[in-house]
């Protein structure tokens, strides 16, 4: 097949475009490069360097004869979120809106989406399977929830189909090395972890340690990239044998507290981790954990990628490369 990936010079998207690359998938990237990084790019594919909000740029992608579309395109950051709606809701909704009309008005049916675990919000049970309410507690998830009910009528009006994957916590780099680019202004546990160590800051934060866990810090659902690449290719072999729309979780169904993530980074780095305990930080559920189990079905998916020594040796490895 010939995949657009939307967002593939991201940090998730370049994950995809190489498993596609290995799957012998014929891809082209589109990137505005606004967070994402030229040296994620892969010489042997087409590059086009163009906005969401550019519908004449959109379409002209998908005349290039494209069989389905990775959209992975989006501002991510949750807090952000919160400051810069507009900038949200003209990215995320605008932007994905603007991919929508241009697959339709090219026949272009087949999508898949990078959608969160966000949309759920404080969890009423554990683990979440994809029932579960929908209730997200920042703009960014509604973002992605809104994009879902958006994908839902063009599905019945205009025949897309599409897979909505909701990632849990997206951790860990290529194992390989091939896709190494740091994030840029990276906002998540691991990569302060990281910058810790490195002395790029002073120290890691811990938000809250008197939550109802057993060590008490927060539990979260860490699942590797390559894992959720795979499951994209996965996707998109399913739409196009005539599967219909999906919407799935991806994540391990094991969890991990900070404080763990602190000492298996310790140890499998060997270097200290410096860390103090702070406040908690405002709409940070105990434990978040995923149900995968429709995924593992629908897909015949299965995380292989995602043990935490794994998940912290790659991760260590890519911000080594980087400070040589
Ligand atoms: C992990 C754990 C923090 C930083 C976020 C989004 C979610 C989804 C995945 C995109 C938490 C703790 C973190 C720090 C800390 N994103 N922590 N000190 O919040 O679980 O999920 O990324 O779709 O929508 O909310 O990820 O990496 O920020 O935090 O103690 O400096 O580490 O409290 O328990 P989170 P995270």
């Amino acid at each position: 097949m010939h995949i657009l990936v939307i967002g593939g010079a991201g940090y998730i998207g370049s994950h995809v475009v190489k498993a596609l690359m290995k799957a012998n998938h014929k891809v082209s990237v589109f990137d505005n490069l606004s967070s994402g990084l030229e040296s994620n790019l892969f010489a042997q594919n087409k590059f086009i360097k163009a906005d969401i909000l550019d519908y004449a740029a959109l379409k002209n992608a998908l005349l290039e004869k494209v069989d389905a579309v990775v959209h992975l395109a989006a501002k991510k950051a949750v807090g952000e979120s919160m400051q810069k709606p507009e900038m949200y809701a003209l990215n995320n909704i605008s932007g994905t809106i603007n991919i929508l009309n241009a697959m339709a008005g090219t026949g272009v049916k087949n999508l898949v989406f990078s959608s969160s675990a966000a949309v759920y919000g404080n969890p009423q049970y554990v683990p979440i399977d994809e029932k579960h309410p929908l209730n997200p507690l920042s703009f960014y998830g509604f973002t992605k929830q809104d994009i879902e009910n958006y994908m839902r009528w063009y599905e019945q009006l205009k025949g897309l189909r599409f897979v909505s994957l909701r990632y849990f916590n997206a951790v860990g780099y290529d194992e390989e090395g091939i896709v190494h680019g740091l994030e840029k202004n990276p906002q998540n546990l691991l990569p302060i972890m990281m910058e810790a160590i490195l002395g790029k800051r002073p120290k890691l934060q811990i938000f809250g340690h008197d939550y109802d866990t057993k060590d008490g810090t927060c539990i979260r659902d860490y699942i590797h990239v390559t894992d959720l690449a795979s499951a994209h290719v996965k996707a998109l072999e399913f739409l196009h044998q005539g599967g219909d729309s999906q919407i799935l979780n991806l994540g391990t169904e094991k969890g991990f507290s900070v404080l763990e993530m602190v000492q298996a980074t310790q140890k499998v780095t060997g270097r200290n981790v410096p860390y103090e305990f702070a406040a908690r930080r405002p709409g940070d559920p105990a434990i978040i954990l995923a149900s995968a189990k429709k995924a593992r079905q629908i897909l015949n998916w299965e995380p292989t990628h995602s043990q935490l020594e794994n998940i912290i040796s790659s991760t260590w490895n890519a911000y080594q490369k980087s400070s040589l």
